[in-house]
């Protein structure tokens, strides 16, 4: 069969990767795909967001199976344009991605389905919400309703910097109409856990937890990023609390939207936070993390195309993702000034030596220019390593990371350093 992966980042080199080992996959497309996934697909110059090009390009080359890796595309009804044609493509529809596209929508739906999480208020008012942080106790969350690049939440330590958020997203418009609608919402105290789920509407099955590494800086300080690493899986997060979160979030949100007439089928990711009173949701994405699929995928044993394929025709079964022991951690390595403004073209030089047994590079943002790799991203790869404990994953994925240059470049130090030194649920 033929495949196509939408999307341009490091998880759609995992997920390239990943489906290239399968049995089933004869030629495997990617679009626009990026300088390393070149290595292992045809790239196909289209963005991911052009979906009359991708529905054209899906039937004329006869693709058997099209995987979303972003979100934009979801939102706008990629699945739907596909399924309508007849085509056969992996991930929510548009009706279903909302848990994702729409802050409100989500929240008030976990609320309608007593699935924990913050307490919220919605507003479309400055007027009102300026009212409301008053009446609260900061630390206070403001987040855009749309879609905002991961940027759309922020957590505000004193009510004049929730006041900003609130006028930056509502009056400047800093994420456009996503911040037409804000939620202003409590803040958790925890631990942050990130438990992806495939799902086709009935069955819900796990993948091992992980963990991502939002903030730019070590110790979880500085701006938020898209994530600058990732592991899997956590250790001190054992069956009975897996167990826990799926009877009590992630089969519940399958089952609520089933029961209000929407199908979900594709991955779902549950962006947790563990707290002292259990896990609550943080945020519902319709789609695979980004890094957290470059720490995932490489711990799946057997056929990632059958398990989609599954997803996809509706018959998936428990049991279908098995997991090799051992571990698996993911370091960003990122443009100089990201997340804020960074430089693209710098030269990376140390990707043609060998990096060590058992390491993994996942581009993110990189391009081949005159026969090297140049960054052209703020998150450029993801350096990633298997151990057979979580110790050794970490260590080896650093050396690796250490052989490896560009001008600028930076990464945090400590990914998978909770995992290590487990935190105390206050
Ligand atoms: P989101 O865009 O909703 O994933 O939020 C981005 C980050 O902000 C999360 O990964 C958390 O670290 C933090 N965050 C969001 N909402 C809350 C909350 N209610 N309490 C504590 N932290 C939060
Ligand atoms: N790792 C965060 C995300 O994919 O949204």
């Amino acid at each position: 069969m033929n495949v196509l992966v939408v999307g341009s980042g490091g998880r759609e080199h995992a997920l390239v990767w990943a489906l290239k080992k399968s049995s089933g996959v004869d030629r495997i497309f990617c679009a626009p795909g990026n300088g390393g996934i070149q290595e292992l697909a045809e790239c196909v110059n289209l963005s991911a967001t052009d979906i009359p090009g991708l529905l054209r390009f899906a039937k004329e080359n006869r693709i058997g199976m099209t995987v979303v890796g972003p979100e934009m595309p979801l939102w706008m009804g990629i699945v739907d344009a596909f399924e309508d044609e007849g085509l056969k493509i992996f991930g929510p529809r548009k009706s279903a991605a909302q848990i994702e596209g729409s802050k409100a929508f989500a929240k008030e739906f976990m609320r309608r389905h007593g699935i924990p999480t913050a307490s919220f208020q919605i507003f479309e008012s400055l007027q009102n919400a300026r009212g409301y942080i008053w009446s609260q106790k900061p630390p206070i969350v403001v987040k855009a309703d749309g879609l905002a690049a991961g940027k759309g939440a922020v957590v505000c330590r004193s009510h004049q910097e929730a006041q900003v958020a609130l006028e930056e997203m509502m009056i400047k418009r800093i994420f456009g109409e996503a911040g037409k609608r804000v939620i202003v919402e409590e803040f958790m105290e925890g631990v942050e856990l990130s438990l992806l789920a495939l799902t086709d509407g009935r069955t819900v099955v796990p993948f091992v937890p992980a963990q991502d590494h939002k903030p730019v800086y070590d110790d979880d300080l500085g701006p938020n990023t898209g994530g600058m690493g990732a592991y899997a899986p956590v250790p001190f997060v054992d069956d009975a609390l897996i167990q826990r979160i799926m009877e009590e979030i992630m089969i519940p949100a399958i089952r609520g939207l089933k029961n209000e007439g929407i199908e979900y089928r594709g991955v779902l990711y549950g962006g947790l936070m563990l707290t002292r009173q259990g896990p609550k949701v943080v945020e519902f994405n319709a789609r695979f993390g980004d890094p957290e699929t470059q720490a995932i995928l490489p711990l799946v044993e057997g056929d990632l195309l059958e398990a989609i394929w599954a997803v996809v025709e509706g018959k998936l079964q428990e049991g279908m993702l098995r997991f090799r022991p051992g571990y698996c951690t993911c370091v960003i390595m990122a443009s100089g000034g990201y997340p804020g403004k960074y430089e693209k073209g710098k030269p990376i030089r140390g990707l043609d030596e060998y990096l060590g047994d058992n390491v993994l590079v996942f581009h993110s943002g990189t391009k081949r220019e005159n026969g090297t790799y140049v960054t052209s991203g703020g998150r450029v790869l993801g350096v990633t390593a298997l151990g057979d404990s979580l110790k050794a994953s970490i260590e080896r994925a650093y050396a690796a990371v250490r052989r490896i240059h560009f001008e600028g470049a930076h990464y945090r130090k400590d990914i998978g350093r909770k995992g290590l030194h487990p935190p105390q649920l206050k």
